[in-house]
């Protein structure tokens, strides 16, 4: 399973490159207002940063002037995805994008048919938002599970990338669905690591290593 790290905090990212976790960045509008940075800047900065795709999102509603704006994003850096909302016009201007060679990323799916058809808008990927659909009672996870069913019954290539992740159950339920990627906040990978049991066991060993009086050198 591929990891982006979903945030524009560029020392986050940072961190957990240096770990090898990260193989793409996804960005939003939400995020580039967090990061308070100018999104041609911070956008710039993660891609020399990163070697996998990082997305960044258009924002006009008309497919002619997403077309535009994605092309503006592409010329950041080689490894842009352009992120296209998935409206009827954001499936236009994937089509548009993707038939140029560019990746596109189709984000805020919130249904299997919207996937369907993105996959054949020629999406590279698709993102389907697991706690948006939580906060609203609906299961967020099933709609991961509908869309790998859907995308391997037609042999689909647009990979799927589980977005709004929440929790740590989350990034592991979606990594049993089978999703392609998951994108998630620093702070849930970070989370991933920690385990009571790990933090007893470590202190029991440390209690008892002091004990020997030797030291390791
Ligand atoms: O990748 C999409 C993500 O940024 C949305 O997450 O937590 O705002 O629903 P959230």
């Amino acid at each position: 399973m591929k990891f982006f790290v979903d945030t524009a905090d560029v020392a986050a990212i940072k961190e957990l490159t240096e770990l090898g976790m990260v193989d793409g960045v996804t960005t939003n509008p939400s995020l580039i207002l967090k990061s308070g940075r100018d999104i041609q800047e911070v956008t710039k900065e993660i891609c020399d940063l990163v070697d996998g795709p990082v997305s960044a999102e258009v924002v006009a509603l008309e497919a002619d002037r997403m077309i535009e704006e994605g092309r503006k994003l592409a010329r950041i850096a080689d490894n842009i995805a352009i992120k296209v909302p998935l409206t009827w016009d954001g499936l236009k201007a994937c089509k548009t994008l993707a038939g140029e060679g560019r990746m596109v990323n189709v984000t805020l799916c919130f249904s299997a048919n919207q996937a369907l058809l993105a996959a054949k808008a020629g999406a590279t990927f698709i993102s389907p938002f697991i706690g948006r659909l939580d906060d609203i009672n609906l299961d967020g996870m099933q709609l991961i599970a509908d869309i790998r069913q859907v995308y391997d019954n037609y042999g689909f290539e647009t990979q799927i990338l589980a977005a709004s992740i929440r929790t740590v159950n989350h990034a592991l339920q979606s990594a049993q669905i089978g999703a392609d990627v998951m994108t998630a906040p620093p702070d849930v990978i970070k989370k991933m690591a920690a385990h009571p049991l790990t933090d007893k066991g470590l202190e029991a060993f440390l209690k008892d290593w002091e004990k020997t009086g030797q030291k390791i050198v």
